[in-house]
């Protein structure tokens, strides 16, 4: 094995949007998340960071809550005055979890953000975005497919997965399960390592499958354990799917999709806050039995 240097992985926010709790939520979880001695701590939303060195990051989504994210992990903060170990930033879709974190990286702060065209465009059509100064801030399109280095040393593929556009962007009953620009995941290798991370998908297709196949890790889709859980949980309407993501059980579940494909580690990440896998219970059992990790803020992976 060509093994160069450590990859080194920090789940910087396991929850996906609104975080647990989430702002104008009462729900059993939020609940106790709210209360210090439940055990259930509060999550931040859905970002991951990436490094070969500890020194230089890629941070896949700027997620709302990316300050305080760089307050929980010292590896992000400055070295010196005005500083930012965050190279990179590279966008999965355009949803407001993983992009409204770019508004806190103004000040003045070079980096290079990397996005498919589609959500590029979702940034360039957004004016607010121009808070990000042009001259220090650049915005690379990554096709479909084409290898690019958010880091050097370490290669990177977007992949289309099945979704829907942003829900600020719905105009309607949205197209389920297109893929294209919209909805990536993102392959990593390096030193012959092989890593995928799918905060969203609609649904594991063949050729999803048959790409995350042998992976050293997986971080994947954990937003809803049941596709009905918003529902009958009291908190909303629609389902999962209707959400652009599948559940974790039943049915088309990523439980039963992503079993013997030969993963080292399947971690959940992008979790709902009314998620039961949250708290100890049958559903967590149940997920962990099937070899499944649930992420949670602050876990790291070292490859
Ligand atoms: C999602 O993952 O479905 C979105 O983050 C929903 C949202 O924008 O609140
Ligand atoms: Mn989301
Ligand atoms: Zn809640």
């Amino acid at each position: 094995m060509n093994k160069t240097s450590d990859l080194r992985i920090i789940v910087l926010g396991a929850a996906a949007g609104g975080g647990l709790p989430q702002w104008n939520c009462g729900c059993r979880n939020c609940a106790m998340a709210r209360d210090p001695t439940s055990g259930l701590r509060p999550q931040t939303q859905s970002s991951l960071a990436v490094s070969l060195d500890g020194e230089s990051w890629t941070v896949f989504n700027a997620s709302p809550d990316i300050r305080q994210q760089i307050q929980n992990n010292r590896p992000l903060q400055p070295r010196r005055l005005r500083h930012s170990p965050i190279e990179t930033v590279v966008l999965t879709n355009g949803d407001i979890d993983h992009l409204a974190g770019l508004l806190v990286l103004r000040e003045k702060q070079a980096f290079t953000l990397f996005s498919t065209g589609a959500v590029g465009r979702i940034v360039a059509d957004n004016p607010v975005f121009q808070v990000l100064d042009p001259e220090l801030v650049s915005r690379e399109t990554i096709e479909i497919g084409e290898a690019f280095s958010p880091l050097s040393g370490l290669e990177a593929r977007l992949f289309a997965v099945p979704g829907k556009v942003p829900l600020f962007l719905e105009d309607g009953e949205p197209d389920l399960g297109i893929e294209g620009e919209h909805t990536v995941g993102v392959e990593l290798k390096a030193g012959g390592r092989r890593v995928y991370y799918v905060p969203g998908c609609a649904v594991v297709t063949d050729s999803l499958a048959a790409r995350l196949r042998d992976a050293d890790v997986v971080f994947f889709d954990g937003t809803l354990f049941s596709d009905d859980e918003m529902i009958l949980t009291g908190t909303g309407r629609k389902t999962g799917r209707r959400m652009g993501h599948m559940p974790i059980d039943g049915e088309g579940g990523s439980l039963d999709a992503l079993d013997l494909l030969n993963i080292r580690r399947k971690i959940y990440v992008h979790i709902n806050n009314t998620n039961p896998i949250w708290r100890a219970g049958s559903e967590r059992e149940r997920v962990e039995a099937r070899g499944f990790e649930i992420g949670y803020d602050g876990m790291e992976v070292r490859l």
